[in-house]
């Protein structure tokens, strides 16, 4: 069947994933990436398909109403994925300004321009989707009190050896919402506005929220890009507080998988959980990604441990998240493949090989904003 579908973000780390896949995967589709190309988008991350005849690449800012109204006419869009975001909490403590912007006007200009085409058409909203790809930090923090791990009561084929919980609370879909940083502050706001179009106009949406992804293409201010290119250039490693804090890791082509999956199969007015069960401290993560870099460039084990430094805590810093996708597994099948301890191997490779890609971005305004988002940590 052949579809129209705009991808918004497609040109930064997950979208690119999701532009990649619905390319090669559905040559049927006419697929739309719209995305302003601001610090964090960049064409370099789809070189391998941009010449294929079922692509094409918009700038727009998703603020410009009027001008998605037009694209959504012209291009008779029947699908949105939407991931385009300020997506970095660091930058969203600065900023906050930019983050309600984007993520919270943003969204609602994308709806509304939906809302309107799709209204205006015989069928109207039969056969359209808005799909709104969101986080587990709407949820807020969980509780650390298991601090030395115990037994969890999942696993996944992408849960670490060893795989530990830190607490016995999860985020399911039920959770409340209670974000606590600008950044999660705005993906909530923009959450509520999408269920909202469903409940007020019935408009076809759907919302997941899954948690931190990791693998190639991923922008260098993130923890394990940012990481993995210190070590590289025997630069400090900048553990935020005393590097206890938990993050729930997946690779990001499982989250691709599941977008892939609930875009055609997930229910409508349903939110998914995703996230793979394997809940990682930073500073054991980082001791593996030091493990890995360091076996790859031949140095003797324990090479790099001296670049670990503790620098002042992120304001607000979230404690733990751990989410639950039981409900993605049992009611539509979809499971991880890649084990972490292969995945982050994968990962360190893919950077290590692809330094042309890092070297470009980490130069120029880059190292900018590199200076002073640590200065004085
Ligand atoms: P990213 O920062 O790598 O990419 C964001 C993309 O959005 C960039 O290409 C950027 O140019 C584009 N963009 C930003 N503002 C725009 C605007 N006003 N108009 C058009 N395009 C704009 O982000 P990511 O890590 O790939 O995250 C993508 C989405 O997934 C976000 O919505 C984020 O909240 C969500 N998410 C991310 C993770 C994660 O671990 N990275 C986890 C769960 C959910
Ligand atoms: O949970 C999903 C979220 O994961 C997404 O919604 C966000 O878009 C994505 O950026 C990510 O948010 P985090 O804040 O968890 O990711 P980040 O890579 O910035 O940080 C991961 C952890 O590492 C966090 O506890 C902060 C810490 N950290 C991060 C950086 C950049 C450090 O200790 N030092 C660092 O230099």
């Amino acid at each position: 069947m052949k579809r129209n579908i705009v991808i918004t973000g497609g040109a930064g780390f997950i979208g690119s994933h999701v532009v990649r896949l619905f390319v090669n995967k559905y040559p049927e589709y006419n697929i739309i990436n719209l995305d302003k190309l601001t610090y964090a988008g960049n064409l370099a991350n789809l070189k391998d398909i941009e010449d294929k005849p079922n692509y094409r690449f918009v700038k727009m800012d998703i603020c410009d109403f009027e001008a998605f109204y037009q694209l959504m006419q012209d291009e008779k869009i029947d699908g949105i994925i939407h991931l385009a975001a300020e997506s970095h909490v660091d930058r969203s403590i600065k900023d906050p300004f930019t983050f309600a912007r984007t993520n919270v006007m943003g969204t609602l200009s994308l709806l509304q321009a939906a809302k309107l085409y799709w209204e205006s058409l015989p069928e109207k909203y039969e056969g359209k989707r808005f799909y709104h790809i969101s986080t587990d930090e709407v949820y807020g923090a969980l509780t650390m009190n298991h601090p030395e791990g115990i037994e969890p009561p999942f696993k996944t084929v992408a849960s670490s050896e060893g795989h530990k919980a830190y607490g016995d609370d999860f985020f399911y879909e039920t959770t409340k919402y209670n974000p606590h940083s600008p950044y999660s502050a705005a993906k909530a706001s923009s959450d509520h506005f999408v269920r909202a179009y469903h409940d007020t106009y019935g408009m076809p949406t759907i919302v997941t929220n899954c948690s931190n992804n990791y693998g190639p293409y991923q922008f260098p201010e993130k923890l394990i890009p940012l990481f993995i290119n210190n070590i590289r250039n025997r630069k400090p490693l900048p553990v935020y507080g005393k590097g206890e804090n938990v993050r729930d890791w997946l690779y990001v082509e499982d989250h691709v998988r599941a977008i892939d999956l609930i875009f055609h199969e997930g229910k409508i007015a349903e939110t998914y959980n995703i996230g793979g069960f394997n809940e990682w401290k930073n500073i054991d993560l980082i001791k593996v990604m030091i493990k890995t870099v360091d076996k790859i460039l031949g140095n003797p084990e324990g090479h790099s441990l001296d670049l670990i430094t503790y620098v002042t805590d992120r304001l607000g810093h979230d404690a733990r998240y751990a989410i639950d996708s039981t409900k993605l597994q049992k009611e539509l099948g979809w499971e991880p493949s890649l084990q972490f301890e292969e995945g982050i191997e994968k990962t360190v490779r893919w950077y290590l090989d692809n330094q042309e890609w890092m070297d470009h971005i980490t130069s120029g305004e880059y190292e900018k904003y590199y200076e002073e988002m640590y200065k004085g940590r």
